[in-house]
């Protein structure tokens, strides 16, 4: 052998000898790469998300806040979800944008819109600890902005598929505090049935609880649609001026007396003491909103012509009483057994473009 093939020999000898050591070397450093991406993984947002939430009708109603920036209401509210009525909302949180966007009914949205948008999408992505910009997609199957409250099953849509497309397992109590702060009665389309809204104090203390399942009150809301225009003041606008009426603070003080009452003919079915104090409710709203400056009156011919005919009928025997939102559209609450004929009526009454009607509804839900 020579001192050549001795040394080759030597080498490969050692290259042998330690080669199982640099093989395990490797292996646990593969195995701590794959667990370090493992661990990023779990950190990364799912992406995508699609959720379907239910608009709502109130039936003690929210007009003003304590907080606007948070959405932080004067007093507590009572509503029910409407079933056949949704916004479908997809959120996909994608590298590439260098922006939030939205497409609202399959049409870009106004800088106004996207940014109230961007300001929740914000607050998720502070929570969940991303940088990433979202496009939203986002259709009603009713009429916006009128009187049927969009932003509510909007915002409840949205706050739960960004949430679940951030990688956030939310409950639905935070579901509710996030959907609130894009607006207020967003927070009460998180849960499902009949649902209160909680004022609270601050963010988070104020958010709403299901008091009632959808199966427990056959109501049906027979919504009589006198204009399908969107609104000219917006209710953002409207409860920074609630404060400006002198009847807001009587409304306010009086509030928790109502609350008691409607909750208590809700869980009792009790449909008459329901009735009178949704109505009453409802006026001393559209009394503060009519007594602000400057004046909210929202309410159309049409609209009064059926507040009238709801009364009379109620008090000939049918179940019926009406409440109505900020715009024209009366919602014509009544029971399952009364609404063929409450149905009937409206569409006789001059003015009454269209009923739509919905029964209880469910809580948000992811759909994909
Ligand atoms: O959630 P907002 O800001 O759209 O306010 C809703 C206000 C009313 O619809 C008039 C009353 C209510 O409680 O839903």
């Amino acid at each position: 052998m020579t001192v050549e093939e001795i040394k080759d020999y030597a080498t490969a000898f050692k290259k042998s000898m330690w080669s199982p050591v640099i093989d395990l070397l490797n292996l646990r450093g593969r195995l701590a790469i794959e667990k370090n991406q493992e661990v990023i993984d779990s950190q990364m947002p799912s992406k995508t998300a699609t959720a379907v939430a239910h608009p709502n009708i109130a039936f003690i109603k929210y007009w003003g806040n304590i907080n606007h920036e948070l959405r932080i209401p004067t007093n507590g509210s009572i509503s029910m979800n409407l079933a056949s009525l949704e916004t479908r909302t997809t959120v996909t949180f994608e590298e590439s944008l260098d922006k939030d966007v939205l497409l609202l009914n399959n049409e870009p949205a106004t800088d106004a819109a996207v940014t109230r948008v961007s300001q929740l999408l914000n607050r998720v992505r502070e929570v969940a600890g991303i940088d990433v910009h979202a496009s939203v997609e986002s259709n009603n199957n009713f009429p916006t902005g009128a009187g049927i409250a969009s932003s509510a099953s909007a915002f409840a849509a949205l706050a739960l598929a960004a949430s679940r497309a951030a990688g956030l397992n939310s409950d639905s109590d935070e579901l509710s505090r996030l959907a609130r702060t894009g607006s207020g009665s967003a927070s009460r389309s998180v849960p499902g049935g009949f649902v209160e809204w909680y004022a609270g104090e601050d963010h988070e203390t104020s958010y709403a609880n299901s008091i009632a399942a959808p199966e427990h009150w056959d109501l049906v809301d027979c919504v009589a649609i006198v204009s399908d225009v969107h609104k000219r003041t917006g209710s953002t606008q409207g409860h920074q001026s609630a404060d400006s009426s002198l009847l807001q603070s009587a409304r306010v003080a009086d509030a928790p007396r109502r609350l008691e009452l409607c909750r208590q003919a809700l869980l009792e079915k009790d449909f008459h003491n329901f009735a009178e104090v949704v109505e009453l409710d409802n006026n001393l709203m559209h009394a503060v909103m009519m007594t602000s400056k400057p004046p909210l009156i929202y309410w159309q011919p049409a609209t009064l012509a059926v507040m009238d005919a709801v009364q009379e009928w109620r008090s000939n025997g049918l179940e019926a009483c009406y409440t109505i939102d900020a715009g024209p559209n009366v919602h014509v609450i009544c029971t399952a057994d009364d609404s063929q004929k409450v149905q009937e009526k409206l569409l006789k009454i001059e003015g009454v473009k269209k009923v739509l009607t919905a029964k209880p509804g469910g809580p948000a839900h992811l759909v994909g």
